[in-house]
């Protein structure tokens, strides 16, 4: 399977917890950003994606003539797609039912909304411009324009938030009946203003509000199938579910990753020479490297173990990290279902400490050398 991740790097202004490349102030490179995208196809692989994810950023902040624009662009650059999953991402304050329309129009058959959380207080205290009255406008509004799928986009572990805060978001989003749920704990990033006041995540209470999250999600029906993600049944996202099984992706626009023949890379993050790279002809290429040997199997446990179903090993990563994995499961971190390795719940809850095993420097080898 083949994804096609589109990056639209333009924000109404920054989230105080946000390191994506997400930049506020730019919408007059909007126009020149849309050309320098269609460009980047031209210039990269030909393929025929099987899904389609527009993210960012914020594409909503697109107008409706320059959403228009962008599907226009994605069509001319790849003729021969039938994507069988489109997704745009938005944000509450920049959709309506106008331009929800305009995205059925093109093809979006699935819409991904941050909300973060429904204490209107609380999104004031994290930059977020919306409010959750906005978020329920915008979400109802997206089905009856034709959007079967909608996603929504929590957080956990916010500066002041409550096990009850969290309690009343998931029932405030679980209320308007989403068909999948993406919980992320905070990351506490450089380069963010939270990381310059010195919030610190509080790893105690996100441990019970993942717990909280989890058990509230269920009770709704809907499955746990990967670390940070929640569907009704169907109703996966196809496009991720690619990335943690290795499938092949490629990546436009600035800071967007790819993963094709074995390479990974990833593009040029800040707008300006994303833009003069791909204006003068080159790929905007910053960063690329080809996993092998070791790295390329601890990629293969990385990802797989993100699904909560877990994941059928490679002969090869069975051999070569039969040792740690004994490790795991005897820590009652993993677990084997028939060929599949999997997290136990509690490997799920401390999901980074089975991760480690599986990223250079490996134990193993250090104790090789030592
Ligand atoms: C990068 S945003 C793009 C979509 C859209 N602009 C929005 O804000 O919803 C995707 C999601 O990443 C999550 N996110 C961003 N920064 C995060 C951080 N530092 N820690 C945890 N989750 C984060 C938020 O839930 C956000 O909705
Ligand atoms: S969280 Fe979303 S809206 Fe906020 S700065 Fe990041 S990308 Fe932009």
């Amino acid at each position: 399977m083949t994804g096609l991740y589109v990056h639209i790097p333009f924000c109404a202004v920054k989230c105080f917890y946000c390191d994506f490349a997400a930049y506020s102030g730019q919408k007059k490179q909007v126009a020149r950003y849309l050309a320098a995208l269609e460009a980047e196809a031209a210039l990269s692989p030909a393929l025929a994606p099987e899904t389609v994810y527009i993210g960012g950023g914020t594409p909503s902040e697109l107008d409706d003539a320059r959403c228009a624009e962008l599907f226009l662009r994605l069509r001319r650059a790849y003729p021969s797609a039938r994507p069988i999953e489109t997704t745009f991402e938005g944000n509450p304050d920049s959709l309506d039912e106008r331009k929800l329309a305009v995205l059925a129009r093109e093809g979006v058959t699935r819409l991904s909304v941050g909300l973060q959380t429904a204490d209107d207080a609380l999104l004031k205290a994290i930059g977020r411009r919306h409010t959750a009255a906005d978020f329920a406008r915008v979400f109802s509004a997206a089905k009856v324009e034709g959007i079967a799928e909608r996603s929504v986009d929590l957080m956990y572990g916010l500066p002041g938030q409550t096990l009850e805060s969290l309690a009343a978001t998931l029932e405030f989003a679980l209320a308007l009946e989403p068909e999948h749920v993406s919980l992320y704990g905070l990351q506490v990033e450089d380069r963010t203003l939270f990381s310059k006041r010195g919030v610190e995540a509080d790893e105690d209470s996100g441990r019970e509000m993942y717990e909280l999250a989890i058990a509230a999600l269920a009770r709704a029906g809907l499955e746990h199938y990967e670390i940070s993600n929640w569907a009704r049944p169907g109703r996966r996202s196809r496009h991720n579910l690619n990335y943690w099984r290795r499938g092949e992706y490629l990546g436009l626009g600035a800071s967007a990753a790819s993963f094709l023949s074995g390479t990974r890379s990833s593009n040029e993050e800040r707008l300006s020479p994303y833009l003069e790279s791909v204006e003068s002809g080159r790929r905007p290429t910053a960063e690329s490297e080809t996993p092998a040997g070791l790295e390329a199997l601890g990629e293969e446990a990385l990802l797989g173990l993100r699904l909560i179903d877990g994941f059928t090993p490679s002969p090869a990563l069975r051999e070569a990290f039969a040792g740690p994995w004994a490790v795991l499961k005897a820590r009652g971190l993993t677990r084997e279902d028939g060929p599949l390795w999997r997290l136990t719940p509690e490997g799920v809850f401390t999901a980074n400490e089975a991760f480690r095993e599986f990223v250079p420097p490996f134990a193993f080898e250090e104790a090789h050398r030592a």
